[in-house]
């Protein structure tokens, strides 16, 4: 169990390098980074320390075997070669996902299928049983990536992908996601230290996650079902150890005020659940007021993630609230960082203000950026 293995973390696009500087921090060695994930050796042990604690982490994927197919039928024989009776329970429940590239498949789900074929097909040679399967990721779950004639399969440490953390129960409208909220954090470079403002704050994924790192308070103790808890051989005394070594990292000290706003009482209705349920309610002031109006308790970083045009709302609208949202952060944010997170050249430019860094980012799927503003007294107008 205590082996090293390589194993890969996977990521949202454009999160790649807030995730390696995040097991670096946690001190692994990055071996290579793609597009979407970062390859590193890590023991079964490391796995349950890093669902605990990675913010920008979809999956933790441990490297099970590499296999060499060309079609469909080769995969299952070669897959049924391997020792899937040391890891998988016969009486557990398992899923397989995949990611393939070849051209003899068509449809995606028969690499899916032909894979639990040759596994269940092994363990029932092996004791005589089966396990249920279906596409729920509650239980084992199997990711197969296969280029051409390369397969590699995985056993997931993790399930359900880590961006779910389990307290966004009300998602109100187009919410970021909390792995993008957290490396837009990361790239704000925010600890808790100063006052955080959130404006437009929607279902309060920002404050919550801003919270949540604050507090050092790893994110993967809100919830406790994980795949590196579903293999054979679990060691649950591991796990028990991993979770209460995360609790002792929690800050005793509050951080600086965070403050979260939305114009839609709705939307704050659902930031105030969604933060009682990170159990983080008592370190967000909330506020129901246009951006504009939100009170602030000091200096520090001011964030806003409005709506932008593929998503949501009619241009016009849109292009008179980004010119309001340079305004007010001209007139009213003087020596606060100020950030905007939006997707489409006309809103930048409504905002009137001297961009001091853009960082792309993807959410949902569109393309994004952050853009960081220098507020200090005349700003000057493009
Ligand atoms: C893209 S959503 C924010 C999503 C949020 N980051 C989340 O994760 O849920 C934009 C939000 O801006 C709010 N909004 C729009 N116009 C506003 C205004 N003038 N003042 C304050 N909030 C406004 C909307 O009600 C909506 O909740």
């Amino acid at each position: 169990m205590c082996k090293l293995r390589k194993t890969r973390v996977t990521c949202a696009p454009s999160l790649a390098p807030y995730l390696k500087q995040e097991l670096e921090a946690l001190g692994f060695e990055c071996f290579s980074m793609d597009k979407t994930g970062v390859e590193i050796e890590a023991t079964t042990t490391d796995c349950m320390m890093l669902n605990l604690r990675l913010r920008t982490a979809f999956h933790v994927l441990q490297r099970f075997a590499d296999i060499n197919c060309r079609n469909a039928d080769e995969l299952y024989s070669e897959a049924k070669r391997l020792p899937w009776d040391r890891v998988i329970d016969p009486n557990g429940f398992v899923s397989v996902q995949s990611n393939v590239r070849n051209e003899t498949i068509t449809n995606s789900m028969f690499p899916n299928m032909r894979l639990k074929d040759a596994i269940c097909d092994k363990l029932i040679s092996a004791s005589g049983k089966r396990p249920d399967s279906g596409s729920s990721t509650d239980g084992m779950v199997v990711n197969l990536h296969w280029v051409d004639n390369k397969a590699r399969i995985y056993l997931n440490m993790t399930g359900r992908k880590l961006s779910d953390r389990g307290y966004r129960k009300m998602p109100f409208m187009a919410p970021m996601r909390e792995t993008i909220a957290a490396a837009v954090l990361m790239e704000m470079r925010y600890d808790g230290s100063k006052p955080l403002v959130v404006p437009m704050c929607g279902s309060g994924t920002i404050a919550i996650e801003a919270a949540l790192i604050a507090k050092q308070r790893a994110p993967g103790l809100l919830r406790s079902n994980y795949g590196c808890n579903q293999w054979l051989g679990a060691d649950k005394d591991a796990w028990s150890q991993q979770r209460a070594d995360a609790k002792k990292l929690i800050a005793k000290e509050d951080p600086a005020p965070i403050v979260a706003s939305d114009i839609e009482p709705e939307a704050i209705d659902a930031s105030k659940k969604n933060a009682v349920t990170a159990g983080v309610d008592h370190l967000i002031d909330f506020h129901v007021c246009d951006f504009s109006e939100t009170p602030a308790h000091g200096i520090g970083d001011i964030v806003l993630h409005g709506e932008y045009g593929v998503r949501l709302g009619e241009d016009d609208d849109l292009i008179a609230t980004y010119k309001r949202i340079g305004d007010f952060l001209k007139t009213d944010c003087a020596g606060w960082d100020g950030y905007v997170f939006t997707s489409g050249k006309p809103l930048i430019a409504a905002i009137r203000l001297k961009v001091a860094k853009r960082t792309p980012f993807i959410n949902a799927e569109i393309d994004c950026r952050l853009l960081r503003y220098e507020l200090y007294k005349g700003s000057k107008d493009k």
